[in-house]
């Protein structure tokens, strides 16, 4: 699967990998573990990314924490433990420069948002959900893949465990290996990974305004023609036409100066590119334009939060912190999936801890 994906992404240089399920973090360090061991040279310079989210957050603070007992170890040689891991005595912590290639969220299959760029669970390329959803019921499992299928690029792979008993209608092609189950998403378009954006569009944003101007837009939403472009340039992203939907958008910036929404595109767009340039600089300008723009302050605190930089990752929390602190708990935001007021705020609380 990995040779394929690398064959794949040649262009984009970006691989995503999701491990849903996955407890105290085993999963996803093993694969940090099999990608360095195996493909580190021709990962050189690729943007990956494997995210691991689970349900239960005390299983998720230990995964961050990355120590293993012994017992985990037990079908693997002395050397690899030595190779990837130290010892503190009482267990074994996974080397520094794996573990920054992992990150951990709170994400209940069940209710959550997927796929969602929120939760940069979108435009996937692997999806690993092993011994999970054998405690759902069939309805549950049918629409989860389904979901799984949407969160996929083109020739994406979805993993599940052997027991784990799915019927699939979907474009979904069943793979033999041993002792899992694998499907791999069929080509739409050729080799154009499936992109998705928050659903937000000026009226949505202009909607943000109860109960009080808190989150009124600061542009011309009445603009029908802006609208549109909009939506094209959603729709371009969401088929993976990075390029284009940016040339939109500059285009538009031409005139549309006072946009905050169209720089906020302009950063989620580019932060979808190897080295996308001025993601920092087009999320500060659209909280400058708009400073209540909730969104945009969320994404702020996660560009910095990934580059480490945990003051001004916390600073922009807080500022989401506050302004949701003015909106009804189960306020939804239709533009962001549909994710609530207090799951956001949620989500950004689980971010603060990791910041
Ligand atoms: C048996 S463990 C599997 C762990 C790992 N995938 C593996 O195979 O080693 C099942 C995991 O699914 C998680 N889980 C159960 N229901 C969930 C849900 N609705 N959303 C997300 N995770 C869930 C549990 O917290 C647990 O960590």
């Amino acid at each position: 699967m990995i040779p394929d994906l690398i064959a794949r992404n040649q262009i984009t240089k970006r691989l995503r990998i999701w491990c849903a399920g996955c407890s105290i973090g085993a999963e996803p360090y093993s694969i940090a573990i099999l990608l360095h061991e195996n493909f580190s040279y021709l990962l050189k310079g690729w943007d990956v990314r494997v995210i691991g989210t689970d349900l239960n957050r005390d299983f998720l603070s230990r995964a961050r924490e990355g120590k293993f007992v012994d017992w985990s170890f037990r079908s693997c040689t002395e050397e690899f433990k030595i190779t990837h891991f130290v010892s503190d005595g009482k267990s074994w912590k996974i080397k520094d420069h794996l573990k920054s290639m992992v990150s951990f969220q709170h994400h209940n299959l069940l209710r959550d948002p997927i796929p969602s760029v929120l939760h940069e669970l979108g435009a996937l390329d692997l999806i690993v959900c092993r011994n999970v959803m054998i405690y759902f019921e069939r309805a549950v499992n049918e629409r989860l893949v389904n979901q799984f299928e949407d969160a996929l690029n083109s020739g994406g792979w979805l993993v599940l465990g052997h027991s784990e008993q799915i019927q699939v209608q979907s474009n979904l092609k069943l793979h033999h290996f041993p002792k899992v189950t694998v499907f791999q998403k069929e080509e739409a378009l050729p080799a154009l990974p499936n992109f998705s954006l928050p659903r937000i569009d000026p009226s949505v944003v202009a909607d943000f305004s109860p109960p009080t101007s808190l989150l009124q837009p600061k542009f011309n939403a009445e603009n029908h023609a802006v609208k549109r472009e909009i939506q094209t340039i959603k729709e371009l992203a969401d088929r993976g036409q990075f390029e284009a939907a940016l040339s939109i958008c500059d285009r538009l910036l031409l005139v549309e100066k006072k946009n905050a929404l169209l720089y906020f595109y302009k950063a989620i767009i580019s932060d979808q590119q190897v080295g996308g340039p001025g993601v920092e600089q087009n999320l500060k300008q659209a909280v400058l334009l708009d400073q209540d723009f909730v969104f945009a302050h969320y994404y702020l605190g996660q560009f910095y939060r990934k580059r480490s930089d945990s003051y001004r990752a916390s600073r922009s929390f807080q500022t989401v912190l506050r302004l949701l602190s003015r909106l009804d708990g189960d306020r939804q935001f239709d533009e962001a999936d549909g994710i609530s007021v207090t799951e956001l705020k949620r989500l950004v609380l689980s971010q603060l801890e990791a910041a």
